[in-house]
């Protein structure tokens, strides 16, 4: 069965929609075909400053919306990044066969610290993506499920793997991106030019899964849309239009020409007030769930446990044969 691995940043109170719709839906599909490693990263979550006590409930939450999601610790192997050192022991390897030029070209880096300023990014921003290759290569992942964001830092971790094996010998699988094709990039609400991000400008552009429901319907049904009055599918003149529509198909499993077809004569408040039903339905017993598994931390403790040790025990081998193939002589 083909190694599946992927993360997630404990950055909010709450996933939003692109995450789901991005990223965590083909992790739950993918846990039936694949060998499956998902984790909450932690390590990564303190990039760009951060509080240690949100930090702590905020990776709670987000474990615990990975399970209301459908995540199965009996079906694949779910952990904290934190919990299975070798991720920082692999980073720092990888991180002295990086170019300086080639970490600099990352854009999410540049975005973000071009937001903070330069000189007040940490350097773990700046190695933020060869973390983020370590994660992966430490797995011997062969697929990675995310959204088309992470599509460069995909590509880094490539030729970091392949930079290895040329250097120190066949140690690294070669992983590839796994993008959905509908619904790699869900765009922000009020700003269907962006995507949806938690750190957009505007908090009414972001559909969060644990937020009031009323206020995400309401979110939809004043969401940016494009001129004219048709409902069509067309991503280049009615982005607004377009990307509500994505979002339907998505979570109702009907097809985007089904529902252009359904909504053939009918206006933009029909369509939102309809896809606000949706998506409260969608969310309603992801919220109920989610606060189940945060009422019995004890459980979560054991499952933690449970997937910390499954993944350090293939992530310990790996490091011990990168260790050796660099010339590192074991401790006896
Ligand atoms: P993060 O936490 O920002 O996002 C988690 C996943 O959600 C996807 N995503 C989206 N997909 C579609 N539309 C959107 N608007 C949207 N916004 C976010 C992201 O592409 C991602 O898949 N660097 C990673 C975390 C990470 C990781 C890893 C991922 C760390 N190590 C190893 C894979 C493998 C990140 O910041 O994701």
């Amino acid at each position: 069965r083909p190694r599946v691995l992927s993360g997630i940043q404990p950055t909010a109170d709450s996933f939003h929609l692109g995450n789901y719709l991005g990223a965590v839906r083909n992790w739950v599909t993918m846990q039936d075909t694949c060998d499956a490693y998902y984790m909450v990263v932690d390590l990564h979550a303190i990039t760009a400053g951060h509080d240690a006590k949100v930090l702590r409930d905020r990776t709670r939450v987000s474990l615990a919306q990975l399970l209301a999601f459908g995540i199965d610790p009996t079906r694949s192997t779910l952990f904290i990044q934190s919990h299975v050192p070798e991720h920082a022991q692999l980073g720092w390897v990888l991180s002295c066969i990086t170019g300086f030029g080639e970490a600099s070209r990352m854009t999410q880096f540049k975005d973000k610290s071009a937001k903070q300023g330069a000189e007040r990014s940490s350097v773990g921003l700046f190695t933020y993506p060869i973390l983020q290759a370590a994660d992966i290569l430490l797995y011997q992942a062969d697929a990675v499920p995310v959204g088309e964001d992470q599509r460069q830092h995909l590509e880094l971790t490539r030729d970091l793997a392949q930079r290895f094996n040329h250097l120190f010998g066949k140690t690294f699988t070669l992983p590839e991106a796994y993008i959905p094709k509908a619904t790699a990039k869900i765009l922000d609400l009020q700003d269907p030019t962006a995507k949806m991000s938690k750190s957009s400008s505007s908090p009414t552009g972001l559909l969060e899964i644990m937020e009031d429901k009323a206020r995400s319907a309401k979110k939809i049904k004043s969401a940016v849309t494009d001129t004219g009055r048709e409902i069509l599918f067309d991503p280049e003149d009615k982005p607004g239009v377009s990307n509500l529509l994505t979002i339907y198909s998505a979570l109702s499993g009907r097809t985007i020409e089904d529902l252009v077809t359904a909504y053939a004569g009918k206006g933009y408040g029909d369509l939102k007030k309809d896809l606000a039903e949706v998506f409260v339905d969608f969310v309603t017993p992801i919220q109920a769930a989610t606060r189940e598994y945060l009422d019995d931390p004890a459980q979560l403790d054991k499952m933690l446990a449970i997937g910390a040790e499954k993944a350090r025990a293939v992530a310990s081998q790996t490091l011990a044969a990168v260790y050796d193939h660099v010339g590192f002589i074991p401790a006896k």
